[in-house]
């Protein structure tokens, strides 16, 4: 079965061809970023109005790469939720109708479903059951999975997501929209031991997180060291305002924070759970002290760690096409409506109707 993918859930438009039999045949991505950097962040008009203008040319882009006409495909999936409503009806519209003029079946993907899956698109694949870390901008979720639809919630953030948190601490170092990966990049060069952030709830029982806390902490790390400058210079020590050095100490206090945090309660949920799998997802999975973190725990206890390779952590439509493959070959499509959830629990998901 041939699938075409369409994710248009925020400000990336990724369009994929995935083959149950052959696999992925090809996959494009347009990001938005540049149009959203001015505002520092996604303007959700702007983000549907560029989906509009490259979704068709990249499914034709896509289609092409991979070496395939309309009347090869079986089925067309699309991110129906969630995410910002303006942009997921774009791909939905169009993923619905070219559908219905192709007369083949089509299927609302849900978005972090995608991502959950994303591991399956690599060569080295986990077997049900595992545990999975979805850390993403909209969500930070410890999910049991026993299979495809069958999800356990096990804890998720009280207030902001892992990636949101990443978001907004980048932004009060002044870092360009968005500031996950501009983040951990300058963590490179912090010194460990200038900061320390705390690790929210992890001294009580429960899987639940909450990072807004880190963000107050960066807050008022900035502010000391600021202080500290400002009357350094008055003194004549040194510049007003925060160092590279200040900031990318910081930065790095924040980040292992974040890691830690995650690996604790991953730590715990492994133990709860008995299950010796985990899988971790979403755009902060891309992460590279997050991943050695997890690799290393998994190592200890005799598990495995399996993460989609970097271009897949963050949003893309190779996963939105292998998750509808998955649903529609086992012969799941929704009706000729175009419809879109905005907020759509993952635990509402059942395993595909067969
Ligand atoms: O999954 P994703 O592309 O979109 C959502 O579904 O939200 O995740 C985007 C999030 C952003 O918050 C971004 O800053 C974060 O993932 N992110 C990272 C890294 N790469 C992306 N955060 C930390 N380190 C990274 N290397
Ligand atoms: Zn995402």
């Amino acid at each position: 079965m041939r699938v075409l993918g369409i994710e248009t859930s925020c400000d990336e438009t990724g369009i994929a061809v995935y083959d149950t039999e052959h696999g992925l045949l090809s996959h494009e991505l347009y990001s938005q970023v540049k149009l959203h950097a001015d505002y520092g962040g996604v303007v959700p008009e702007l983000a549907s109005r560029d989906h509009v203008r490259k979704t068709l040319p990249l499914i034709q882009k896509a289609l092409k790469a991979a070496n395939t006409s309309p009347d090869q495909l079986d089925g067309i999936a699309y991110t129906a939720g969630p995410g910002l409503i303006g942009a997921l009806l774009v791909g939905a519209s169009i993923g619905r109708s070219l559908a219905f003029g192709w007369d083949i079946p089509a299927i609302g993907v849900h978005h972090m479903e995608g991502h959950l899956l994303a591991p399956m698109l690599e060569e080295q694949q986990p077997d049900f059951p595992f545990l999975a870390l979805l850390v993403s901008g909209g969500h930070t979720q410890l999910v049991r999975v026993d299979g495809i639809g069958v999800y356990e919630l096990l804890g998720e953030s009280v207030d902001d997501a892992a990636g949101e948190a990443f978001d907004k601490t980048a932004k009060l170092l002044g870092l360009d929209y968005p500031g996950g990966p501009r983040l951990a990049k300058l963590a490179e060069q912090g010194e460990p031991s200038r900061f320390e952030f705390p690790r929210p709830m992890t001294d009580r029982p429960g899987l639940d997180f909450s990072f807004s806390g880190l963000k107050t902490a960066a807050a008022n790390a900035i502010a000391g060291a600021r202080h500290e400058g400002q009357s350094q210079s008055k003194q004549g020590a040194s510049e007003q305002g925060l160092s590279e050095q200040t900031k990318a100490d910081i930065a790095l206090a924040f980040q292992t924070a974040v890691v830690d945090t995650l690996v604790i309660k991953c730590r715990r949920a492994l133990k709860q759970t008995g299950l010796k799998r985990l899988v971790i997802a979403g755009g902060v999975s891309a992460n590279v002290e997050l991943r050695r973190a997890l690799a290393d725990t998994m190592t200890k206890i005799g598990g495995q760690v399996f993460y989609p390779r970097g271009e897949f952590c963050t949003d893309n439509g190779a996963m939105i096409a292998y998750a509808g493959a998955c649903r529609l070959a086992a012969g799941e499509q929704v009706d000729a409506g175009v419809k879109v959830r905005p907020r759509w629990p993952m635990t509402e998901l059942k395993p595909p109707a067969i």
